[in-house]
């Protein structure tokens, strides 16, 4: 279990990233963030503390502590969209459709959502294209309630997800945890990818939230025509 401290930090720092805490704009006050995670004000002023030091925040004497607007830039580029990455890099983001349908919720889909086993989710099975070219398989599953009609109302071989769900559904971004492995493409995959087997994948598996978790996916990325880039920063 990670010290609470290093918890609100990593909180801000999402919020920072996902742009939920604008450049410029007040941060929850201590006393707030105290309340919220249930943690004594010192805890939560060691967060912001550090988060200064690090030179993410910034104070303003009697008026509060604020986003730092030069950060930001470097570090926005951590949660995007498939099509706003693809945008980013110059290339045409596409989607062939493979599946697109309401299930009920297996047990492994509902924990990560946290929603009961069985309830109605959307699951929508995409080979995402960048310039016409096989980049990932990916595999949504949105809780069906916070989206109601999605599949009849939109295309999402054209459509961008989270375009669709923020401007449609009101659901906002604010960060995703995600594990990346290595193996080697299944069947499926390889089709999907036009990949020759055996071909090596990176498997991601990705929970995103707004102020709830809305997104698990599974994605499957060709190994030769992606490449992750991480900013890290040293623990003191
Ligand atoms: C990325 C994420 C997926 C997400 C997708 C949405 O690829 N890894 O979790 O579903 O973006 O992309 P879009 O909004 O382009 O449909």
């Amino acid at each position: 279990m990670r010290p609470l401290y290093v918890q609100i930090k990593d909180y801000i720092r999402l919020n920072i990233q996902s742009g939920v805490f604008a450049p410029d704009s007040c941060i929850p006050s201590e006393r707030h963030l105290a309340r919220q995670f249930g943690v004594s004000r010192l805890t939560a002023s060691k967060a912001v503390k550090e988060l200064i030091q690090e030179g993410l925040l910034y104070t303003s004497v009697g008026k509060g502590t604020f986003v730092n607007s030069r950060t930001i830039d470097q570090e926005l580029e951590a949660l995007t969209s498939f099509t706003e990455e693809m945008q980013r890099r110059g290339q045409r983001a596409s989607s062939r459709v493979l599946y697109a349908a309401m299930e009920n919720a297996t047990a492994e889909v509902a924990k990560a959502l946290n929603i009961l086993p069985g309830a109605e989710i959307v699951v929508l099975s995409r080979v995402r294209l960048a310039d016409d070219q096989p980049i990932a398989l990916e595999t949504s599953s949105v809780i069906a309630a916070l989206c109601p009609g999605i599949l009849q109302r939109f295309d999402f071989s054209r459509d961008s997800l989270y375009q669709t769900l923020r401007k449609a559904y009101n659901i906002h971004i604010a960060y995703a945890e995600q594990t990346i492995e290595a193996r080697q493409a299944s069947q499926h995959e390889a089709e999907s990818l036009d990949l020759d087997k055996p071909a090596p994948i990176l498997h991601i598996t990705r929970v995103t939230y707004s102020d709830r978790p809305f997104e698990y996916v599974r994605s499957a990325y060709r190994g030769d025509r992606y490449k992750f880039r991480a900013l890290l920063r040293k623990i003191e």
